[in-house]
């Protein structure tokens, strides 16, 4: 469970996330979406202890993300950033196995070559492994950034916008393990997706933020409505059913 208290940010005069106050059940995927600027990354972030709140505070399963070490915290919880600022004279194979960094320290086991061969086998990643990320395109370096967060195997996957770059094959891919991950492993995910229809398609949960605050949260079905999502995005938006599934015509 991530129990979000009264969290706020600013930025100079600018509140960018707004005396948010949630909590996000364990299991399950939950989508959140919402305009640019929204506050979506920095609300990540902060879960991710990337960024710490000017006032609140965020538990993850009791443990306060503020005062808990790095170390501990990491084998709780990944974070797929939006931007991955990284030394692009890194292999694939590198920047995966960085991933088992938490367990390992540095002194790599069996089991962590485990895990590294099968985040690279689940993203099509074999082939082009001891590739430095800089001869790499942006969707094949995505998928490599994403079998990092996998590889470390945490009860909390956080992703910023997994599907960045990525074609529909691929896109599909990430989000079906992504449902794996809750369905199979019991992981709780929660992903930021500007494709309204990925994440009605794949997630129990959608939360919609707007202006640094939490306009709407609820049951997939209770937050893809099209009045709803017209007044988030200030853009025309009709849903329709299709096969029981909710699809977003814009
Ligand atoms: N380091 C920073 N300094 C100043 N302002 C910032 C900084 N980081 C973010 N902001 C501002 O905070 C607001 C929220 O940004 P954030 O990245 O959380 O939005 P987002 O919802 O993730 O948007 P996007 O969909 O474009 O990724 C934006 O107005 C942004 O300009
Ligand atoms: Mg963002």
């Amino acid at each position: 469970m991530i129990e979000i208290e009264k969290v706020t940010k600013s930025y100079g005069e600018t509140v960018v996330v707004d005396d948010i106050s949630i909590t996000l059940p364990s299991g399950g995927v939950t989508s959140i979406i919402g305009p640019n600027g929204a506050g979506k990354s920095t609300l990540l972030s902060m879960i991710g202890r990337l960024l710490s709140p000017d006032a609140g505070s965020i538990q993850v399963d009791g443990l306060d993300v503020s005062k808990t070490p790095s170390d501990v915290l990491a084998r709780r919880l990944s974070l797929l950033r939006q931007d991955n600022h990284m030394a692009a004279r890194l292999t694939v194979r590198d920047l995966v196995t960085f991933g088992r960094y938490p367990y390992s320290k540095g002194r790599y086991t069996v089991e962590d070559e485990r895990h590294v061969g099968d985040a690279l086998r689940f993203l099509g990643l074999e082939a082009c492994a001891d590739r430095f990320l800089d001869e790499l395109s942006g969707g094949q370096r995505q998928r490599a950034f994403v079998a990092m967060v996998m590889c470390q195997n945490t009860d909390y996957v956080l992703l910023d916008e997994p599907l960045n770059n990525l074609d529909i094959k691929h896109a599909v891919e990430i989000m079906r393990l992504v449902r794996r991950a809750a369905d199979e492993f019991r992981k709780t995910v929660i992903v930021v997706l500007h494709d309204i229809n990925m994440a009605s398609a794949y997630s129990d949960h959608i939360i919609a933020m707007k202006n640094g605050r939490i306009v709407a949260h609820g049951a997939m079905q209770e937050v893809i409505q099209q009045d709803l999502l017209s007044e988030i995005y200030e853009t025309q938006i009709a849903v329709e059913s299709l096969n029981g599934r909710r699809i977003a015509v814009y």
